[in-house]
Parts: structure tokens; C-alpha cells; sequence
């Protein structure tokens, strides 16, 4: 007999849910019971499209439904604390969407909960479950490329709709590093850990947000990560390391939709392509968080993963915004 699938809800008729409703459906193990949204006609003709059997007006009631075990929420962002405390405080297991929070204090607050209750709780950091993401952090390990120098990072896309875009809104707790900059440095993290300093630089833009975000992430082993991430300039999606041997670049690093690495020794000589497997980063994700939850092991994406990421956004927001370096050791355990 299979294992039973977990019983899972969406919180929201966001417009990523369209990379997530299909691998969950085809995912042997998730079911995926129910939506719900602020408006209860919005959530039925939801329902109704992606054939999901129940649909609530509000999110309240699809936390109270005894059917439903986990949620996932995708929520903007300054709704993902709030909403993914009130879901553990129903006895539900949480994916909430990346970033969880840019507030170290907050991801102390969401764990000690969900372990209090003995319930998992997962950042959606979808490109981390990405078979390629894998191989390509392994070969830096290994020495592929000799010594590990410098991480080079990108996000950024020219957005077509900023005037109700929820990435434009200050008290949605939108701005580039929150949206795609956060990736680069999840990016940075995984191949060369927690900073000691960072930098940033912000260009102010829409109604106060960061429509671009240019950080600096400094190691004492001499290890530097550079980002860029902006809603403002053409489509760059890029994962760079640089070693003391050599170059792994990433194609398309955080979705994996045209995979694969490549490796460059040599200026002169063609880079070299490491064919690797690669998959649906949303179903691995969902599959994860499934396994977790039925205790077969622990979630890739945990309490450390999301305490380091949610201190370097913290730090690169506070250095943008004092204009200077931010040591990380000396970072308020309040903020
Ligand atoms: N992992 C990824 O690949 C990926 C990609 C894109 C976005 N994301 C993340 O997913 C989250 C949602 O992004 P999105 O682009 O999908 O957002 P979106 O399309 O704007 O949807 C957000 C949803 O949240 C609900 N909502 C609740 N309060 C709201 C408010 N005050 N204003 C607007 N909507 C509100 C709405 O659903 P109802 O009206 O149904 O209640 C809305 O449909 C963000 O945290 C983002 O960072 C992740």
C-alpha cells in the first residue's frame, strides 16, 4: 500500500499557484482539496477551473477545515508571517512562499511554533529542489573549479504592470531583493554560506519600494558575492562561481526550465556542458514538503536555511538604507 497523500489547501488565487496546481495534481503525494480566496465567487470559479473540490470565501474557513492538513500560502509578502502563524495555530503543516519573512526575529517566532506543535513548516525556495541546483553546489564542494573566489548573481526582468503589481507596494512589503533579489542571495548562501559583511545599494522606485537592489556579500576567507536584481531591466537570470581553477555557471539557475551546467577552464577553449538531470522544481518542492510531513525525513529548506536568509536580506536592507557595510554579528536579534 502507497503512503496516503497529504491533504493540502492554497491559500490564495495568486498567479504562481499556476506552477504549483499541476505537479500537485500529478503528484502521487499530494491531494489537493481545496482553495480559497478573499472572495468567495473568485474562489468557486477557481475551484471550478482547476477542478479543486472545495472552495472558501475567506481564509479563515479553509484553516478550520478538519479535511485539509498543510496549506500552501501564497500570499504577498507581507501576509506570509501572519498567515503562516495562524495556519500552525490550526494544526496545519505550512509552504509558505519565498521570501517567508526579511525579520530573523520572525523566523524564530514561526518555528519555535511549528516545533512546539510538531508541525513542518517550509520556505519556498523552489530552484533549491532542482536536481541541477544539487549537482552544480556539489561540483563547487568538490574543487571543480579549484579555490571558490567570487559568486555571481542575477534576477531581474522589465515589469509590465507596476501600477497594481503587488511587488510596487511598500506595506505589501514588495521591492526587487525581496522578490528576485532574494534568490540571488539564497543563491550566494548555498555555495558560499553566511556572510560575514554585506552591502547594498538601492534605487528607489513606484511608491517607495526597491525596483533595484545591487549587494555585495563579503566572506573572511576572502569569498565575495555580487548581485543585481531589478523590476526595471531586460530578463537576466544568472548563477555564477568563479574559482582559482576555473568557471560553473548555472543556464537558468531558478527555474531550470532550460537546464543544464556549464564549466569553463579556459578562456580560449569552449565551455564544457555537464549534462545533468533536472525536473519540476514545484512538484520536488511539494514532494519534500510531503515527506517531511509523513516523517521520512527532514525538509530540505529548514529553521537554519530561513534564519540565514532572512538575516542577509535584513542586513542588506539596513546597509542600503545607512549607506555602509552591515557585520552581521553585530545585527539586532529584534529585527
Ligand atoms: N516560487 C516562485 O516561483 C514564485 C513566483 C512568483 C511569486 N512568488 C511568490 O508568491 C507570492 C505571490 O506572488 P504572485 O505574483 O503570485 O502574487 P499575485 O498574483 O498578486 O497574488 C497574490 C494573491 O494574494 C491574495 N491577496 C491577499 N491580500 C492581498 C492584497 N492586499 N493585495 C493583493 N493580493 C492579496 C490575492 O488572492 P485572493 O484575492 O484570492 O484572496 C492574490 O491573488 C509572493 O510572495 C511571491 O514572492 C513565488
Amino acid at each position: 500500500m502507497g503512503i496516503e497523500p497529504v491533504r493540502l489547501g492554497i491559500v490564495s488565487t495568486a498567479g504562481i499557484n499556476r506552477l504549483v496546481i499541476p505537479p500537485a495534481k500529478s503528484s502521487s503525494r499530494i491531494d489537493l482539496v481545496a482553495v480559497a480566496s478573499r472572495d468567495a465567487k473568485r474562489a468557486s470559479e477557481y475551484a471550478g477551473e482547476w477542478e479543486i473540490g472545495r472552495s472558501y470565501g475567506t481564509y479563515e474557513e479553509l484553516l478550520a477545515d478538519p479535511g485539509v492538513e498543510a496549506l500552501y500560502i501564497s500570499l504577498p509578502n507581507h501576509e506570509h508571517v501572519p498567515w503562516t502563524l495562524r495556519a500552525l495555530e490550526a494544526g496545519k503543516h505550512v509552504l509558505c512562499e519565498k521570501p517567508l519573512t526579511r525579520h530573523p526575529a520572525e523566523i524564530e517566532t514561526v518555528w519555535g511554533l511549528a516545533e512546539s506543535r510538531g508541525l513542518v513548516v517550509c520556505e519556498a525556495f523552489m530552484w533549491r529542489h532542482n536536481p541541477q541546483t544539487k549537482r552544480f553546489a556539489e561540483l563547487v564542494a568538490e574543487g571543480a573549479i579549484g579555490e571558490l573566489q567570487f559568486v555571481r548573481s542575477l534576477f531581474s526582468f522589465a515589469m509590465s504592470d507596476p501600477a497594481t503589481n503587488v511587488r510596487m507596494k511598500p506595506e505589501l512589503d514588495g521591492g526587487s531583493l525581496m522578490d528576485v533579489g532574494t534568490y540571488c542571495v539564497s543563491g550566494i548562501r548555498l555555495l558560499a554560506g553566511e556572510p560575514e559583511t554585506v552591502y547594498g545599494e538601492q534605487v528607489p522606485g513606484g511608491e517607495g519600494v526597491d525596483v533595484r537592489f545591487s549587494g555585495l556579500m563579503r566572506y573572511e576567507s576572502g569569498v565575495r558575492g555580487l548581485f543585481y536584481s531589478s523590476f526595471e531591466s531586460p530578463s537576466r537570470k544568472e548563477l555564477e562561481a568563479i574559482g582559482s581553477e576555473g568557471v560553473l555557471r548555472l543556464r537558468d539557475p531558478w527555474h531550470a526550465w532550460r537546464g543544464g551546467i556549464e564549466l569553463q577552464r579556459d578562456e580560449e577553449a569552449e565551455s564544457e556542458r555537464i549534462e545533468v538531470e533536472t525536473g519540476d522544481s514545484y512538484q520536488l518542492e511539494l514532494e519534500d514538503f510531503a515527506r517531511a510531513i509523513r516523517g521520512e525525513k527532514q525538509p530540505l529548506l529548514g529553521r537554519a536555511d530561513a534564519l540565514g536568509q532572512a538575516r542577509a536580506l535584513a542586513a542588506l536592507y539596513i546597509s542600503a538604507e545607512e549607506e555602509k557595510p552591515v557585520d552581521l554579528s553585530e545585527l539586532d536579534r529584534e529585527v
